[in-house]
């Protein structure tokens, strides 16, 4: 059977790729995910704060991750953020490198251009395979229109792109007004790969000390219909590759995400909270049920539920819509 697939021109030997995630801090972690099956690893972001301000408080990020779920905190090494300034960064990606066979994408992780997206070739020099950019903003200024919000994200990828001459892919979030001009926008500016999507951790309250609190709750299995949607509707009208990340915990997950045009699925909080054995169980059910419905190849089935047969996209998720609410009792 299969498996492969291709995501931003390299080859890999299937759809399973460790999202961004603490757990490529360990390097013997990434090996074991090697072991298990994973195709390609995606190394934890490097932030364009810690860039700009060498020891900022990237530690933050992972601290609250770490602690916020009792299953996280088995698979979530102790937060070293602190000890990563850009050059350790480059120097880890180095060494994941040389530690395994697999691909290894590195993730940028801002919201401006500027001096910081030079540490592009720095990564590329150290032998990463393809990047993640991941312009992870909320637009919260007033007169800023959505206008500019998508000229920010061109702006950041092509000052990226004229660095390296690996592939580079963009983390969007979900909240575009027209997601399908901008990704199309996207693609016509040379974009090598979509991730979908960005999950926004939304503050809590904290009423005892009245504060604003940082709050991550992994991601709920519903929450892979979201990336199930959009990769259905994008699929056909952009030629850069599509991946899919939250909520994928099974290995029926990954064949939906297959069938609506996924190139890779992106696997994150079920390893944080299964370890490395999550990636063996993925494969092994997709194997048997593809052996049982007769399918060869995961190409076979890539994009053959989505749009593409669709005439009128939009009628029909509408259509949808009020089925689904008429049909609730
Ligand atoms: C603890 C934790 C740390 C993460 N760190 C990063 C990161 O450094 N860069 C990034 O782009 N995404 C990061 N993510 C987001 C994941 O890559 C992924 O997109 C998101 O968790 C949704 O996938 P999931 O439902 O499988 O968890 C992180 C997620 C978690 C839970």
């Amino acid at each position: 059977m299969d498996l492969t697939t291709n995501y931003l021109g390299l080859r890999l030997k299937n759809p399973l790729v460790a999202g961004a995630s603490p757990v490529s801090r360990d390097i013997g972690m990434v090996r074991q995910l090697e072991d298990s099956g994973i195709a390609a690893v995606v190394v934890h972001s490097v932030f364009q704060e810690q860039i700009e301000h060498e020891a900022m408080r990237a530690d933050h990020f992972d601290e609250f991750g770490a602690e916020s779920h009792a299953e996280a905190i088995t698979y979530t090494p102790r937060s070293t953020a602190s000890a990563y300034g850009p050059d350790q960064y480059v120097e880890h990606v180095r060494r994941i490198k040389e530690a395994v066979d697999i691909p290894v994408l590195a993730s940028l992780n801002g919201t401006t251009t500027g001096g910081w997206t030079t540490i592009a070739r720095s990564l590329q020099d150290a032998g990463a395979d393809g990047l993640e950019l991941n312009v992870y903003q909320l637009a919260t200024e007033q007169y800023q229109s959505a206008e500019d919000v998508e000229n920010q994200y061109i702006d950041i990828l092509e000052a990226v792109r004229e660095s390296v001459n690996i592939p580079v892919a963009l983390k969007l979030s979900p909240y575009f007004s027209s997601l399908s001009h901008f990704a199309t926008r996207l693609d016509r500016a040379g974009v090598d790969g979509l991730v979908l999507f960005n999950r926004f951790y939304q503050p809590d309250i904290d009423l005892d000390n009245l504060d604003v609190v940082p709050n991550l709750t992994l991601s709920a299995p519903h929450e892979m219909r979201l990336p199930l949607r959009w990769i259905a509707i994008l699929d056909p009208i952009v030629e850069a590759s599509l991946a899919a990340t939250t909520g994928i915990y099974t290995w029926s997950d990954v064949l939906k995400l297959l069938m609506v045009g996924a190139d890779v699925t992106m696997l994150c909080a079920t390893v944080l909270r299964n370890g490395p054995n999550a990636v063996v169980e993925i494969l092994t059910g997709m194997q048997s049920w593809m052996e049982e419905h007769e399918y060869e190849s995961v190409h076979q089935m890539q994009g053959s539920m989505n749009h593409r047969t669709c005439a009128a996209p939009a009628a029909f998720e509408r259509a949808n819509y009020i089925e689904a609410l008429q049909e609730f009792s």
